[in-house]
């Protein structure tokens, strides 16, 4: 397998929206700092969402204002509503993300309203933003299963698919919100999708939650698909998945790439010690196998 690959790394948004302490926007912006240093460049920095639903990421407008300073890297911010629209925008956003649900019952408990609702909601938000030259992505949550629906028919991940494709989001982002799949139903999944948004425009948002990731991941790759989100540390989660665990670990991913002879252009030394550092934040050790072994590794070396 060959090509390149391109990492959405996501851990300032969904590895930190769900951690009991809040990272105070100093934290969060060191974060992303240290991330682009590794050579991410790509990178979610916030949402502009209820502060009441998800506090840990209030102040995302300055996190995004201060880390827009860099010349390179690409911030992206989550967007439910024209609301949230209204205030990325004020902060200076030039890529923002909708995000939708496969199932009912996560639409409702995520962000308050229907599938159709949600949708009905997307729609000015797109087209503001397309007026305004601020690209738009799209994310379909729950695509291999729903903490409230149980399983979830292909087709009902190919409506929302589509839905966003054609209203103008350059990218859908398909998301394991509760890391349930399997490697034979997530390559079948990507196959059906990409019958309707071609695959070069499908990003692969697998959560871990049962160990899966890495090789739901594979097996989508091996279908064709060649942009993967992940989270430094294998951080994340999202307060209405209950029970889910954190986004599959950039180190794991960045590390079975380079196996494949496929280069990121992340430095891993550097990238590890940014999880090092927000783990120190969180008061947790990462969860990253990688992050782990090569801790491990630094530790035993220095004795
Ligand atoms: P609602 O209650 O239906 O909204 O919430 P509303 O329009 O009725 O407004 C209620 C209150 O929220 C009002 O304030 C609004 O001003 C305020 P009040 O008068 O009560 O003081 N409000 C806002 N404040 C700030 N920014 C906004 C905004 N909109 C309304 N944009 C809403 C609907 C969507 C706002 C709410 O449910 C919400 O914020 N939910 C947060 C959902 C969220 O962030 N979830 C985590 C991210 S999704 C995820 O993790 C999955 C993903 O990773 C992919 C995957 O893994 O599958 C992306
Ligand atoms: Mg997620």
């Amino acid at each position: 397998m060959s090509d390149q690959v391109r990492i959405v790394e996501v851990g300032p948004r969904d590895g930190l929206q769900n951690e009991k302490t809040p990272v105070s926007v100093e934290g969060r912006v060191a974060f992303i700092e240290a991330l682009l240093a590794a050579g991410l460049h790509t990178v979610e920095v916030g949402a502009f969402v209820s502060p009441k639903a998800i506090p840990q990421m209030v102040g995302s407008d300055e996190v995004l204002r201060r880390v827009s300073q860099h010349a390179v890297g690409e911030f992206h911010v989550l967007v439910p509503n024209e609301k949230g629209y209204e205030a990325a925008r004020a902060a200076g956003a030039k890529v923002i993300a909708v995000f939708g649900s496969a199932s009912e019952g996560f639409s409702r408990a995520n962000i308050n309203c229907s599938v159709a609702e949600s949708i009905e909601r997307f729609k000015p938000v797109i087209a503001r933003a397309g007026a305004d030259g601020i690209k738009v992505r799209g994310y379909v949550s729950c695509v291999l299963g729903c903490p409230y629906d149980g399983e979830i028919k292909p087709q009902a991940v190919v409506d929302v698919a589509k839905i966003l494709w054609d209203l103008g989001c350059y990218e859908v982002s398909l998301g394991d919100t509760i890391g349930v799949g399997t490697p034979k139903k997530a390559r079948a999944l990507l196959r059906t999708v990409a019958g309707h948004v071609p695959m070069a425009h499908l990003a692969m948002h697998f959560h871990d939650t049962y160990g899966q990731a890495l090789a739901n991941l594979y097996a989508g790759m091996e279908e064709g698909a060649r942009v993967i989100d992940s989270a430094a540390g294998g951080l994340g989660g999202c307060p209405y998945a209950p029970g889910a665990t954190g986004n599959v670990a950039t180190e794991d991913v960045v590390y079975m790439l380079k196996g494949l002879g496929i280069a990121t252009g992340v430095d891993m030394r550097k990238l590890v010690q940014a999880t090092n550092e927000v783990s120190k934040l969180i008061s947790r050790p990462p969860v990253s196998r990688v992050a782990a072994a090569l801790n491990a590794k630094r530790k035993a070396n220095s004795q």
